[in-house]
């Protein structure tokens, strides 16, 4: 069996902060803050959802957490320029080193596929825009399990979905709650540590390997489908 990348959507190939440039025109000098909040808060409710066991989909988190960001942030912003927001959201750039890592990843035989907290819908739109569409092999969403990451029966359902197995399979992910909850399930990481501000949460868990950028990524996989 060939190894097997589950790649982390928003933060590793997709920029979430890419929403700034939409942002700009309704909070003006607050978009950067207001997209951190936005983000945070996004998160946050995923996490909330899955322990309370209130499922509601990501985009319906990502809404409710813009709503949020607006009332914290003192911006009214009228329901159909969120709606276009919302839209900007399943369009959103990727980072600029992703298309020739994972060209050079599929050229190595290594199995590609998207593993998001994303809507499979809202997934394919981002891939298909960024121009990514034809690199993956397949899009394994959260809503197919109605819980978020890092709840292990996602990362199970990976598996599942992939007829992979933990000791074969690497999460890709920029996000550090990602990467340890891939690791409390066996599987072997990939932290893309993108921002150098980023701090990894001192769990005790470390990740397989820490990479600044995807083009790091195809080095770490022999052109025998193994892991280096
Ligand atoms: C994901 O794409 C939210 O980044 C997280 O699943």
């Amino acid at each position: 069996m060939s190894t097997t990348l589950a790649l982390d959507v928003y933060g590793t190939l997709i920029d979430p902060f890419a929403i700034k440039t939409s942002l700009i025109d309704h909070v003006g000098d607050k978009a950067d803050v207001f997209a951190e909040t936005w983000r945070t808060k996004q998160l946050e409710y995923s996490f909330r959802r899955g322990l309370m066991g209130v499922y509601r989909d990501f985009s319906h988190v990502t809404r409710a957490a813009l709503d949020y960001a607006c009332e914290m942030h003192g911006a009214r912003i009228a329901d159909d320029d969120k709606n276009e927001l919302m839209n900007h959201y399943r369009a959103l750039d990727a980072f600029p080193d992703v298309a020739t890592a994972l060209s050079a990843l599929q050229q190595r035989g290594v199995a590609l596929h998207a593993f998001s907290n994303g809507v499979a819908d809202d997934i394919t739109a981002l891939l298909n825009h960024a121009g990514l569409g034809d690199r993956i092999s397949s899009i394994v969403s959260a809503d197919e399990v109605h819980t978020f990451k890092p709840d292990p029966r996602f990362y199970a359902h990976f598996l599942e979905r992939t007829q992979s197995t933990a000791d074969l399979t690497w999460l890709v992910s920029s996000n550090p709650f990602d990467v340890i909850g891939a690791q409390a399930c066996g599987w072997r990481t990939v932290w893309v540590k993108r921002n150098p501000k980023v701090v990894f949460d001192p769990w005790g868990h470390v990740p397989t390997a820490i990479i600044s950028g995807l083009m790091e990524l195809p080095a770490l996989f022999t052109s025998d489908k193994g892991a280096a």
